[in-house]
């Protein structure tokens, strides 16, 4: 496993539309394998391949919300497609890409994504709170959209020292 470098806004490669995952090969799983090193290195709650320089359909998103005495865990998504979403969440927003930069982004409470996992099998998968916002921000990645082009505003100076401390 390795970190790889993760991509900066101004990169062109964040601005594609990403291509479908058809190989479910060992190469596939290098990516994940060090997309999942790359995440747990950073302070996300989720990557997309296109952020490490692949144009595939892959992201991985951390689901935080265990009970207490569980682990957090990562969701890896091959292909995914939301499916459902319910109701409304309005906050604040931030992105490995774009360090330091945070914006108000209204996204559902609630999303079902159905995806293939590493070997290709298909699932689905519930995601509540932070990680309906994850899978929504990771699968825009996917068409080159990021989260300052849905904010309703960005962050103040005084709001980040607030979140920062908080
Ligand atoms: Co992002």
């Amino acid at each position: 496993m390795a970190t790889r470098m993760i991509l900066k806004n101004g990169d062109p490669q964040l601005r594609k539309h990403c291509h479908e995952v058809k190989d479910f090969n060992p190469r596939l799983h290098m990516l994940l394998d060090d997309m999942r090193q790359t995440l747990a290195e950073s302070n996300g709650v989720g990557l997309a391949a296109p952020q490490v320089g692949v144009l595939r359909r892959a992201v991985i998103v951390l689901e935080t919300n265990v009970p207490d005495d569980e682990e957090e865990y990562m969701i890896e998504l091959i292909n995914p497609v939301i499916v459902e979403t319910a109701g409304e969440q309005t906050g604040a927003e931030g992105c490995l890409s774009i360090p330091n930069e945070f914006g108000v982004v209204q996204r559902p409470d609630y999303v079902k994504v159905r995806a293939q996992d590493r070997h290709g099998e298909w699932f689905e998968v519930e995601g509540r709170g932070l990680t309906a916002r994850a899978f929504c921000h990771e699968i825009d990645h996917l068409d080159g959209v990021l989260f300052i082009d849905k904010a309703i505003r960005m962050l103040s100076p005084e709001e980040l020292e607030q979140q920062a401390k908080g």
